[in-house]
């Protein structure tokens, strides 16, 4: 079993459907989001406001590229993270990459409630911009699998039964 790297837009589900997968798969999970804050101590949405966005950006690549892959995982993505030639340079030397392509729209109106997460992704005119500029990073993942309003635990059920087949 390889690792599995989840990647896409803020709201598409990656940590939900992830953790679904995981526990279909019987592997570990791990969200990097999760693991960066736990490293600084501080929710992500702070460490943008006080320390700004190429320090994050710094973080996320470290933490990524230190995770403990021993064993295979599932591993969640931020939504910016295969945006970046190192980050996607790691993940195709390390697993195989899927794409949870969510319609732009439902994607709109779950950031918009997102409190968690910096203000500028929940812009809806800066998080349309970064959506199009997002999506031919998001298209070289080696899987697609589209979500919309379905159960996390059918989407993960997808994928698996995907996973089965190659
Ligand atoms: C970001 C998405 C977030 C988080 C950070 C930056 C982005 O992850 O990494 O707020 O640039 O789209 P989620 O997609 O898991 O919310």
């Amino acid at each position: 079993m390889k690792n599995l790297f989840l990647i896409g837009f803020m709201g598409c589900g990656k940590t939900t459907v992830g953790r679904a997968v995981a526990t279909l798969r019987a592997c570990g999970f791990v969200d990097l989001d999760e693991q960066i804050e736990t490293r600084e101590k501080m929710e992500i949405s702070r460490i943008f406001e006080e320390r700004g966005e190429p320090y994050f950006r710094e973080i996320e690549t470290r933490v990524l590229t230190t995770l403990d892959l021993a064993t295979p995982k599932v591993v969640a993505l931020g939504g910016g993270t295969f945006t970046f030639p190192r980050n996607i340079e790691f993940v195709r030397t390390q697993g195989v990459s899927l794409f949870l392509d969510c319609p732009l729209e439902l994607l709109r109106a779950r950031c918009e409630a997102f409190q968690h997460r910096p203000l500028f992704l929940r812009d809806p005119v800066r998080l349309t911009d970064l959506f199009y500029a997002r999506l031919p990073f998001y298209r070289c993942a080696d899987y697609r699998v589209e979500v919309s309003n379905a159960p996390p635990e059918d989407v993960a059920r997808r994928i698996v039964t995907l996973l089965e087949k190659i």
